[in-house]
């Protein structure tokens, strides 16, 4: 829809790209939209500074001509090297590109109101030759409604797109937690899902991605939003493995509900962590060191007390109430390790 052009700024004697909007592929009556997502996307770079996002210089009309002004990208997008590379990048690759890629999401998704990208997919990231990734192209996003409860417009690419782009629902950082994680699955299989929504079985149809990896790409494209990450911040734990809690079967736990439910069901393993204070250290690394009852009481997460047994642990019955109904199971497993033990 849009053609963009290297320039040279005449005053500064920079080099920089100019985007133009053609109109000669848009429908009439559609014509006031686009100028609008044009100049939406004018108007939410200009307000925007982050490694990951191109510098927006200017934005001008010449006529019935759009033009947006902003940094020149020496580089290619990621769909380009795709076509290049005749095949998938590694995992290892393609992981180095998502860390980038959860900055910038994280960066949009804190602005107030956030903005949501909502069109993640190889053919709008660029790589630059130092192995900076820039994120391009904003004509679809917008800043989010909070009082709306349907987009209006289907907007975004088929294969990326979550389900309630279609307008089953208001989209929100999880829409671009779903396009991140198809964008990735991608890059590393070259593969685009074609029918209906979300991944299924990575690990078993792609080998070659890590359990833990497949099983946050599968959690992160949930066609559900409530099934989905709720943050980049969490699915960027689940996928780089940092704050990550593993136990030696099941997914990995990023949060400390999942923690809770990985303990009931694995609550021999469970005690042990506990007993020997990686718990209360994972806890603190996530920053989860204050554990809110829901009464309002709060069970503060100290080293001083992380050390120690269960049986001399203040922190144990706070923790085992924490994990709600699990309570039960956790205290049965640490009465039998305490009377083995001591
Ligand atoms: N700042 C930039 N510096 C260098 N090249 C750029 C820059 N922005 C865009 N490009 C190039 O122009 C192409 C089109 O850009 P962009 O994705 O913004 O527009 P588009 O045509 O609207 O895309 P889409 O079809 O995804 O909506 C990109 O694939 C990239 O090759
Ligand atoms: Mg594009």
């Amino acid at each position: 829809m849009a053609s963009v052009y290297q320039a040279k700024d005449l005053k500064h004697g920079t080099i920089c790209a100019v985007k133009e909007m053609s109109l000669s592929s848009v429908p009439p009556h559609e014509h006031a939209q686009a100028i609008h997502n044009f100049l939406a996307e004018a108007t939410i770079l200009s307000r925007l500074n982050h490694l990951n996002l191109p510098a927006f210089t200017d934005f001008f009309t010449e006529g019935s001509r759009h033009f947006l002004v902003m940094e020149y990208i020496e580089g290619n997008t990621l769909e380009e090297l795709l076509e290049h590379n005749g095949g998938s990048f590694s995992e290892r690759r393609v992981l180095g590109w998502a860390r980038q890629l959860c900055d910038v999401l994280e960066y949009l998704h804190s602005q107030q109101p956030p903005v949501i990208f909502r069109d993640m997919k190889p053919g709008n990231i660029m790589l630059r030759r130092d192995g900076r990734i820039k994120l391009i192209d904003f004509g679809i996003a917008r800043i989010f409604r909070h009082s709306g409860s349907r987009d209006t417009q289907m907007l975004g690419t088929p294969g990326f797109a979550p389900p309630e782009q279609y307008g089953s629902s208001q989209t929100d950082e999880r829409s671009d937690i779903y396009s991140l994680a198809m964008t990735l699955f991608q890059l590393m299989t070259n593969a685009v899902v074609e029918d209906g929504f979300g991944l299924q079985d990575i690990h078993a149809t792609y080998p070659f991605i890590s359990p833990a990896v497949a099983h946050a790409l599968e959690k992160a494209t949930a066609p559900e939003l409530e099934n989905r990450y709720q943050s980049v911040a969490v699915f960027r734990r689940a996928l780089l493995g940092v704050g990550t809690f593993v136990f030696e079967q099941g997914n990995p736990a990023t949060t400390p509900e999942e923690l809770a439910e990985l303990c009931a069901r694995y609550p021999e393993e469970a005690a042990d962590y506990l007993f020997a204070g990686e718990i209360e250290f994972w806890l603190h690394e996530i920053g989860a060191s204050e554990l809110h009852q829901p009464g309002g009481k709060s069970a503060p997460c100290t080293a001083a007390n992380s050390r120690r047994s269960p049986g001399g642990n203040r922190l144990w019955p706070d923790l085992s109430w924490y994990f709600g109904p699990y309570a039960a199971v956790y205290y049965r497993q640490s009465r039998n390790i305490s009377a083995r033990d001591h």
